[in-house]
């Protein structure tokens, strides 16, 4: 129960920052901005902003440092989930329990809705750079870099995602798409939020094991989601990676050998934390909630 207070107490944050950022501006490209904040405000577990916030606070309490960050990386996520379910991509038509954006507007306005969003975020980061002072600079500069590799992985493992479909896929290669198209924006907000912190190259770098074996498990089990999960709950459609004949550790491994892999990632990751003793409490809850969802 204690997780679960804490997990709405993050989202609640994070909704009131998106709710900020969101364009509401009355102008010739209204319909552009309402088709932004649709896919924007749906929803969604924002997974990716909490692990800025909750990283952070293993170091520092002062959290509103980490907001333009943890907005910035939810717009991303949300371009790249709109891009995704494009016809030319996944052609889905359920997204966060509502019609995909395409399908609620049009493609040339969903296109480019995920263009802005991308932008945007760059916008929000580059603004919070400015305000900062001399000695926080460096660190920022550093966080930006990093941000904008982690988006050219994940649009490379969309890429390969899409390139593998109904193809024959080494253990590797698999590897490579999760690492990628998913992986990179879960590592990513882990280690803003330790560098934001300050912490030492040594703490960023174990963090990052961390994020990696749970940007893995997170997509292991979104493969195991798309094969045996509930719609309605979902929110998104299932069967669709079997329809596409996509790559992943279902087709690759079976539901069992999946569950398997996702179980042992889980138990690493958890292991990874016990020297933050406490502090890691949600960080290591957070791991179950990954390998346990049901959207
Ligand atoms: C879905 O991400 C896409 C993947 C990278 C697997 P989430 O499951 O985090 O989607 P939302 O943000 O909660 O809708
Ligand atoms: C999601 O991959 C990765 C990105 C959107 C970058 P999937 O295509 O497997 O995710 P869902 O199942 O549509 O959310
Ligand atoms: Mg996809
Ligand atoms: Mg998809």
């Amino acid at each position: 129960m204690e997780f679960k207070n804490k997990l709405k107490e993050y989202q609640e944050i994070v909704e009131k920052e998106l709710e900020k950022n969101v364009r509401k501006n009355k102008c010739l490209e209204e319909r552009l901005n309402n088709s932004m904040e649709y896919s924007l405000m749906a929803g969604g577990k924002r997974l990716r902003p909490i692990l800025v916030i909750a990283t952070y606070e293993l170091f520092k309490k002062d959290i509103e440092k980490c907001f333009p960050y943890s907005v910035a990386i939810e717009m991303v996520h949300t371009f790249s989930l709109i891009h995704d379910d494009l016809p030319g991509i996944d052609n889905d038509d359920l997204r966060r329990g509502k019609p995909t954006n395409h399908k609620k507007f049009d493609e040339a306005t969903a296109i480019l809705a995920g263009d802005a969003l991308l932008n945007n975020s760059y916008m929000i980061i580059s603004e919070d750079i400015k305000k900062s002072s001399n000695e926080e600079i460096q660190n920022k500069l550093r966080i930006f870099n990093e941000f904008s590799y982690a988006i050219d992985r994940m649009i490379a493992g969309e890429y390969v995602d899409t390139e593998f479909e109904g193809k024959k896929i080494e253990k590797e290669e698999l590897e490579y798409i999760h690492k990628n198209k998913t992986g990179a924006l879960i590592k990513l907000p882990v280690r803003m939020g330790a560098i934001l912190a300050n912490a030492s190259e040594e703490e960023i770098e174990e963090l990052s094991n961390y994020a990696d074996k749970i940007g893995l498990a997170f997509q292991i089990k979104d493969d195991i989601l798309s094969e045996v999960g509930d719609e309605k709950i979902l929110g998104k459609p299932v069967g669709n990676d079997k329809e596409l004949e996509k790559c992943t550790y279902v087709s690759k491994y079976g539901l069992e050998g999946a569950q398997n892999i996702l179980n042992e990632i889980t138990n690493e990751a958890m292991k990874i934390l016990d020297k933050y003793g406490e502090k890691a409490k949600f960080l290591r809850q957070l791991v179950l909630y990954i390998k346990n969802r049901n959207k």
